[in-house]
């Protein structure tokens, strides 16, 4: 199978990207990771992609503290399609994007959250859920939409909270999930499964031979 060219969008410690990287170099996805860019100079993100021989390119975002300056943004969108991405992945990218980027890449922009959405978005979620005392939390893939954290949900999987669990205890119980779904997630959608309908996905057969995905 031709594999899904992706980009990962990423501000801090790459780990997400990091499995992405590991199951796609051990041939378990059909996934290439294209193109790794980050807001943030020394992101460890970018020196894992640089590792695993992938360009990785800092863009600094501009005068903005929680979205990119709209020239920068562009450019974002030019290094991405220059590199013939055709999904975005934002894997701990902590600025939001706005109509052109998401236009320019219509349906194809995910990011993995923490937390069973819709219950806590933003940051610090981990907290937030065993402060609220939910018995369940997990991640979310889901694609990006003008908001925060609200667009549809592609795969979720959930843990247990714990009595004892603190915010890191919770956080590294989610994150071995996350790698697991975000990963399976962008499998799907090499695979040309993954159908909107509405803010429902379903996940249907692989498209016939010649059909676009
Ligand atoms: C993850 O918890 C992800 O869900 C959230 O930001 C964190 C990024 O971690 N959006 P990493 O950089 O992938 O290790």
């Amino acid at each position: 199978m031709e594999k899904l060219r992706v980009g990962v969008l990423a501000s801090g410690r790459g780990s997400n990207l990091q499995a992405i990287l590991d199951r796609s170099i051990a041939g378990e996805i059909d996934v290439e990771v294209a193109i790794v860019l980050s807001d943030v100079e020394d992101a460890p993100a970018l020196s894992l992609a640089k590792t695993a021989g992938v360009p990785a390119i800092h863009v600094p975002p501009g005068r903005f503290r929680t979205k990119l300056e709209p020239e920068i943004e562009k450019q974002y969108i030019d290094i991405l399609l220059a590199h013939g991405v055709e999904v975005v992945a934002l894997a701990g990218f902590m600025r939001v994007l706005h109509d052109d980027f998401l236009n320019a890449f219509p349906g194809k922009v995910v990011n993995i959250h923490p937390s069973l959405l819709p219950a806590f978005p933003g940051l610090n979620v981990q907290k937030k859920a065993i402060d609220h005392g939910v018995k369940w939390s997990g991640a979310t893939v889901h694609f990006v939409n003008a908001g925060v954290d609200s667009g549809p949900i592609i795969l979720q999987a959930a843990v247990p909270v714990l009595d004892d669990d603190t915010p890191d205890i919770l956080a590294a119980r989610i994150l071995v999930e996350e790698h697991r779904i975000y990963a399976q997630a962008l499998q799907l959608m090499a695979e040309g499964r993954i159908n909107l309908d509405g803010r429902r996905v379903r996940v249907g057969p692989a498209p016939a031979e010649g059909e676009l995905r």
